[in-house]
Formats: C-alpha cells, structure tokens, sequence
C-alpha cells in the first residue's frame, strides 16, 4: 500500500484510510485564538486563569495551579481516548466525529487528552487550554474548531481532610467497597464528598465570577467515561439553561495506571465559545475567526474584566439554497460528513446547514436527504453567482466523495 504524508505544524504523518482532515481544518492549525492578545477567547481564558490562582495558592500565597496553553493539538487515539478509558466501540471515536490524520492520530477532541501525560509528570494542579476538534453540526453555536479549557486536582489524604479535627479513621480508599452513583467502588465516601464539594464551590464560584453574583446555576448527572461521578453545570441565561462545563471525579484506573496511588482527583472542562458569546453577546460563533478590525477592535481592553458588549457592524443578506440526493445504497452515510464538505467548500460563507426533509421512494425503497444551506459571509455581500458556484460545486463534490446522487 503506497501512502502520502502530509506536514502539519511542521511534523510530517503518514495518511491512510483513516484520514480525513480537510484543507478547511488543517487552516485552523495554529491560529491560537485563546493566546492572542485582545481576542475575545483570549479574555476568557485569562478570567478563568485569574480564578483558578486566586482559589488556590500556597503557603507563601503562590498560586499553585499551572498553565499549559501551548500543547500541539495533534495527538494519539491513545491519549484522546485509550488512556481515559474511552470504550474502543464508543461513538465519540468514530470517523463522523473526529478529524483523524491516520489512524493512530488524530486532531485532539477535547482538552482532556493531556491528562494522564501530565499527571504522569507528576503535576497534581493544572490547567490545559487550546483549540479542539470535531465534527459536527452547521449553525450559529457550532464550529468544527472551537476551545476548552481543562482542569485537573489532585488530592492528598492530609490535603482533602485539611479542614477536619479529628481525622481518626478517614481514609481515601477502602477495600470491599461498591461503585453507586455516589462514587466508584475504591473510594471512601467521606473521601468523594470532600472532593465533589471544593469542586463544585469551585465551579459556582466561576459562574458567579464571570456572569455576576447573581447568577441562576443548577448541576445535572453526567457521564464521562473518565469521572464517577460527573456532573455538568447550567446557567441561566437569556430565558433558557445553557451547559457550560462537564467534570467529575477522576477514575482511579486513570490515576493507578500513572503511578499516582495515594491521591484522589477531579476535573473539569469547559467550552470558551461558549461563555464567550454569552458575555459579550456575540450570537453567531464564526465571529471568533473574523479577522475585521471592526469586529476585532471592540475588544482591544487591557483588563479582561470590563464589560464589553459586541455591537454587530451591519448585517450582510443571506441566501438560501436546497440540495436534495439519493443517498448511496450500498455504503455508508452520514450527515455529519456532508456538513464537513460543505464547510471545506464554501468555508466561512456557510451560516447553516440544516437537514430539512428525509423520504424513501416507496417503490424503490431509496433513501433521499434534502439540506437547506444558508450562506452569509460576515464581511461583505455575496453576489448570487458566486452562491450558485459554491452550491454547485457542493454537489459536485458530494457526488463524488459521499456516493450521492443529486436530484
Ligand atoms: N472532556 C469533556 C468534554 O469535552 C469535559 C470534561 C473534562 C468532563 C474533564 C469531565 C472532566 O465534554
């Protein structure tokens, strides 16, 4: 089997069947929006980063977390999923979800793939910030690139019962123990409650940093693959509850497997775009990526901690276009692939892409899908030649990479 390598971030990787990152991505590489001075992202993470120091320092009142906001977002399945104990039959694996470079690399999916290298370390307090990667949906909340931010404590006996009297009999693991939704077989309940309180104080604590004292919050149960428990926090904002962070307590296979025996851990992670929209009131998440001064400019504040509302520049018309076909009958589809080539495509002009209509012809028993797209480009009109040229081009290349037939 003869393969072609490709050069991305100045490292060269074999392809294979497996690969299927596109030119539209492998652009994304590098663009560090979370460390560019005055970018909204930027802000964030730094109002995070500040928390997180503040919450927890040292004896001489150093803070005691570090950051890692430059690790290379290309990784191994092993990191991303392997080591956290992702099932090797889960769904966040699969082709349709993640943008692989091989089929041993792939472009990280979240943030938490740097865990267990770290921990391994020896690091017990850290921070991991970057850019990650997936497939996914077409609209003003979702891009295939967008950023997180992750969290990792980890706990000695004396640390978790530092606030105890009479620490007699506490321990952090126990024999015989079963897992239930409170913990995991191995650990004491004492033990998790510690953790599952300073995480959770720590996280409300967060919101109420960023969005204001007054903030309406509630936790939800959760699975991560790698915590037990887990939970996930929601705000309320703009009449509706918004996730904004996963976290849990770490499983002690992850820990165990580092050579980490006498520590307990949580983690978190949250999404930046996210908190980012909400707190300047930007409402479509392409905008991250603008590179106009007058979107750029309304951010340029040395203190991360002014109130800064986005005002839009002016509003470009859209055009919309529908795209039916056939789908293939003897292979595979999926729609999240179709929306991979209509970013490839059309790029940063694509608003949305919604699947409108599925229909099988009763006589053929073939399947149909018809995709309305909303192209806009944020910086000028577009002409309807060029939409038209686009949307063709679409379905040319649908045809010949997704087996489709247009109709
Ligand atoms: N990695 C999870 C996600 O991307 C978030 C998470 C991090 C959850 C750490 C628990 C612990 O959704």
């Amino acid at each position: 089997e003869t393969s072609n390598d490709i050069i991305l971030l100045g490292h060269k990787y074999p392809t294979d069947k497996w690969t299927n990152i596109t030119q539209n991505i492998i652009c994304k590489l590098g663009k560090n929006l979370h460390i560019t001075p005055y970018h909204p992202l930027s802000h964030i993470r730094q109002r995070i980063v500040n928390y997180i120091y503040m919450q927890f320092y040292n004896r001489i009142g150093n803070p005691i977390f570090s950051v890692y906001d430059n690790l290379s977002p290309i990784v191994t399945v092993a990191q991303n999923f392997d080591s956290l104990l992702v099932p090797k039959d889960h769904p966040s694996r699969k082709k349709t979800d993640c943008y692989y470079i091989n089929q041993d690399t792939l472009l990280r999916a979240h943030m938490t793939a740097h865990q267990t290298e770290l921990i391994s370390m020896g690091l017990n307090n850290f921070l991991v910030i970057g850019d990650v990667y997936r497939k996914d949906e077409i609209d003003s909340m979702h891009y295939p690139v967008f950023h997180q931010v992750d969290a990792v404590r980890l706990c000695t006996i004396d640390e978790v019962f530092q606030n105890v009297n009479n620490t007699d009999g506490l321990r952090l693991f126990e024999h015989r123990g079963i897992e239930s939704n409170e913990k995991q077989a191995c650990h004491t309940l004492e033990s998790v409650k510690v953790m599952e309180h300073e995480l959770k104080n720590t996280l409300t604590g967060l919101a109420q940093t960023l969005f204001g004292s007054e903030v309406q919050y509630r936790w939800t149960e959760q699975y991560f693959p790698f915590t037990h428990p887990s939970w996930e926090l929601e705000v309320y904002y703009k009449d509706r509850w918004l996730e904004i962070l996963g976290c849990g307590i770490i499983r002690q296979e992850i820990l165990q497997r580092t050579g980490t025996e006498e520590r307990i851990g949580w983690a978190f992670g949250l999404g930046l775009e996210r908190l980012a929209m909400c707190l300047y009131d930007i409402t479509n998440i392409r905008l991250f990526w603008s590179k106009d001064t007058g979107f750029l400019n309304q951010f340029k504040v040395e203190d991360p901690n002014v109130t800064i509302k986005y005002k839009p520049i002016s509003i470009y018309p859209q055009c919309k276009n529908d795209i039916s076909f056939w789908l293939p009958e003897d292979r595979h589809y999926s729609s999240n692939d179709f929306y991979d080539l209509v970013r490839d495509i059309g790029g940063d002009r694509i608003e949305q892409v919604i699947l409108k209509d599925e229909f099988t012809d009763p006589k053929t028993k073939r399947l149909s899908h018809c995709y309305s797209i909303t192209y806009r480009d944020m910086e000028r009109t577009l002409t309807k030649r060029e939409v038209n040229n686009v949307h063709k081009q679409i379905g040319n290349i649908a045809a010949e990479k997704l087996h489709v037939k247009v109709r």
